[in-house]
């Protein structure tokens, strides 16, 4: 169902103890500002999942997890499974990031099948795309995109994709502070949103989620999250900080 989310990807990064203050530094902020209508999603590192469900019960956020394997089961050392994960109470899971793309060689095929097992477990994927600047400077982004989508989530059922949320996450843009305009996050949006109607349907495409990430931050979240087909955020290095945080999924116009 299409709704306003912002979700944060804390990526490798805290202790246990730190991941514990954070959480609550945020819960207090979000009891303290409220959040509106916006569904809050934190992905902690997987260690941390089960600290992180308790405290999302009694706070009104969700939790998700940043990867899965792309096996059912079996001999992956040192691998966590979507069986796992869904059996601990965890409701996403971020698929598709460009950083797994680049230093873990995942293909569309991997992510097809990553999708695949998260949803047989009842997780929701949170499916990344998004182009490198090469790619944008040559103009063919909107075809990269195209393909993205088109591999790793076309061939579901259309109940099935119904579930995912789809965030855009220009490479370019990840980490670098330097943000997709508004114009261009919408421009891309819109297209994303009408190659859903294009196989799906214009039901299934005015329900898709679609988010935008790269960047995104405090200042510039509201102007973002103004465009028309931009549904909310995957917030990075943003979702670690309380205080940013809670700001950008307080950034939806009322
Ligand atoms: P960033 O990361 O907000 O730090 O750019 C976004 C992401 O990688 O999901």
């Amino acid at each position: 169902m299409r709704s306003k989310i912002v979700a944060g990807n804390w990526k490798m990064n805290t202790t246990f103890q730190e991941a514990e203050d954070l959480l609550y530094e945020i819960a207090d902020l979000m009891n303290e500002r409220g959040k509106g209508d916006t569904t809050v999603i934190i992905c902690p590192p997987s260690p941390f999942l089960e600290m992180a469900s308790d405290i999302g019960v009694e706070n009104d956020f969700f939790v998700g997890a940043q990867n899965v394997n792309d096996h059912e089961s079996g001999a992956y050392t040192g691998e966590v499974s979507a069986a796992m994960i869904g059996s601990m109470g965890i409701t996403h899971v971020i698929l598709g990031h460009s950083e797994r793309r680049t230093y873990f060689g995942e293909t569309d095929t991997i992510i097809k099948s990553k999708v695949a097992l998260a949803l047989k477990h009842e997780l929701v994927p949170i499916y990344c795309c998004g182009e490198v600047l090469a790619e944008r400077e040559k103009s063919n982004h909107f075809e990269v995109v195209r393909n993205q989508v088109n591999e790793a989530l076309f061939s579901l059922t259309k109940e099935d994709f119904s579930k995912i949320i789809i965030a855009y996450e220009p490479v370019w843009a990840i980490g670098t502070g330097v943000t997709a305009t508004p114009a261009q996050a919408q421009e891309m949006h819109a297209f994303i949103r009408g190659l859903v109607a294009d196989k799906y349907g214009e039901t299934v495409a005015a329900e898709t989620v679609i988010l935008y990430g790269g960047s995104c931050n405090a200042k510039n979240a509201a102007e973002l999250f103004s465009q028309p087909d931009v549904d909310g955020g995957l917030i990075g290095g943003a979702s670690l900080k309380a205080e940013d945080f809670v700001t950008i999924l307080n950034s939806f116009k009322k």
